[in-house]
């Protein structure tokens, strides 16, 4: 297993360009199960989660080849309704391929997601938005087998906005029989990504980019040429690189627009933000305030981005809080930063975290890609070597992030 050896303190500064979005990513591939023939997908990152779809997509009967950020995708053998426990365990958003498949197939066998770092991560809205489409569902040896003669649209309201709740009954309804409104879905950037994508197939789907999806079934959907989004959460944890170093950096290749409501938080702490059509520059002259984040659905503050601000609050001093409400146990990482010596306080959702310690190096662990991303990111200032480890997480998420980092003037080395 690899990790990381950091030596702070070193000054982040220069020009970067971000990759393709990883979350747009996923539920794209697994939407070319939709329609046979010879699918291109451009600007995709080569991640650990990208290949494991491919590798699903294999297993299902798609060939894959993923070669300079290219993924050429054929569907015409996709025969097999089957995702196995050992894939959907490394990566559970490997249940994308249930929407499709039931559209495909009128079945699909995908092993039962267990919990994770973020905590308990039901597929309850899924299965209730399936079933309200017309199939059935049994739980057998672990896996969620779902059947169906034809989905036949219908209105859905989600509880809870649910990306991938949004993303996976999109993907079942686009070829199901008649109407189906989608009430309280997700308005992610990624979820209008893959909308759009799925009428340049030929479906037939109005209100992108809102709250209330309404999809008109259509018969039959042609391949995809498409090019991915720009990774937003990649793009806001190379400007906390910057910023926590107190140095400057412009994102290249991203989309301000994604970020609204992260660039105003930069900007209430103190920092300078400048933007054109596709970048974002960060610089940081000034004192810096504290800040009060709550995390919320897209357009509110990413949860993605939650501990990585975290880090970055704790080099400012005064009393931030940061109160989650997507995933309530997302604070595993908070003892690893506490190891460096910030100042964290646990209470429910909600961290307290008194910044302005000075940051010393030590050894910690990463439990999931963005906290292995806040805890390089503390590194940067800590005092000394940080040692950071099992850093496979990162590599799931981040593209080339310590190659991207080192260009602007990190010192990180990777080891066995
Ligand atoms: C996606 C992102 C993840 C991000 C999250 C929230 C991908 C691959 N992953 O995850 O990086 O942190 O959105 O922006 O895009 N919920 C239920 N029942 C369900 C589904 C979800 O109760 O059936 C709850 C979850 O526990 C959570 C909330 O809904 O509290 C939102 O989760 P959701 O948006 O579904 O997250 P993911 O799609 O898993």
């Amino acid at each position: 297993m690899d990790k990381f050896l950091i030596k702070g303190i070193q000054k982040i500064k220069g020009t970067i360009t971000a990759s393709g979005a990883k979350n747009a990513g996923l539920p794209i591939m697994a939407a070319t199960i939709l329609a046979s023939g010879k699918h291109i997908i451009k600007n995709v990152p080569d991640l650990i989660d990208i290949r494991t779809m491919a590798k699903l997509l294999r297993i299902i009967g798609a060939q894959v080849n993923f070669e300079n950020n290219t993924l050429k995708i054929i569907t015409n053998g996709c025969d097999n309704h089957s995702a196995p426990y050992d894939l959907v365990k490394t990566m559970r958003a490997s249940i994308y391929v249930l929407g499709p498949l039931l559209a495909r197939k009128g079945e699909a066998k995908v092993s039962f997601p267990g919990g994770c770092a973020l905590g308990a991560r039901p597929i309850d809205l899924h299965l209730k938005a399936f079933e309200k489409l017309g199939a059935k569902f049994e739980v057998k040896h672990g896996y969620i087998c779902g059947k169906t003669e034809k989905l036949i649209g219908a209105n859905i309201f989600f509880e809870t906005k649910s990306v991938g709740a949004t993303a996976n009954v999109l993907m079942a309804a686009v070829t199901a029989q008649g109407k189906t409104l989608l009430q309280n879905a997700a308005c992610e950037p990624e979820i209008t990504s893959l909308a759009k994508v799925l009428n340049s197939m030929g479906a037939n789907i109005t209100g992108l980019g809102t709250e209330i999806l309404e999809i008109q079934g259509v018969e039959k959907l042609y391949p995809m040429k498409t090019t991915l989004i720009p990774d937003r959460i990649e793009t806001g944890s190379l400007l906390i690189a910057a910023a926590i170093t107190r140095g400057s950096i412009t994102v290249e290749n991203c989309n301000p627009d994604h970020l609204g409501i992260v660039l105003e938080k930069f900007e209430n702490a103190g920092f300078q933000i400048t933007t054109t059509k596709d970048s974002i520059s960060l610089s940081s002259k000034g004192d810096k305030s504290s800040l009060e984040i709550t995390t919320n659905p897209y357009p509110g503050f990413p949860t993605d981005l939650q501990p990585q601000f975290a880090a970055l609050l704790s080099t400012i001093s005064g009393k931030s809080s940061i109160y989650e409400t997507i995933f309530p146990d997302r604070f595993m990482y908070t003892t690893e930063l506490q190891r460096l010596g910030a100042d964290i306080k646990l209470s429910g959702n909600e961290i307290i975290i008194r910044g302005g310690n000075k940051l010393s190096g030590a050894p910690l662990m990463a439990s999931d890609i963005r906290a292995a991303a806040a805890l390089v990111l503390a590194a940067l200032v800590s005092s000394g070597e940080t040692e950071v480890s099992r850093i496979y997480h990162l590599d799931r998420g981040y593209e080339n992030f310590e190659n991207k980092l080192t260009n602007l003037g990190a010192n990180i080395k990777r080891v066995q």
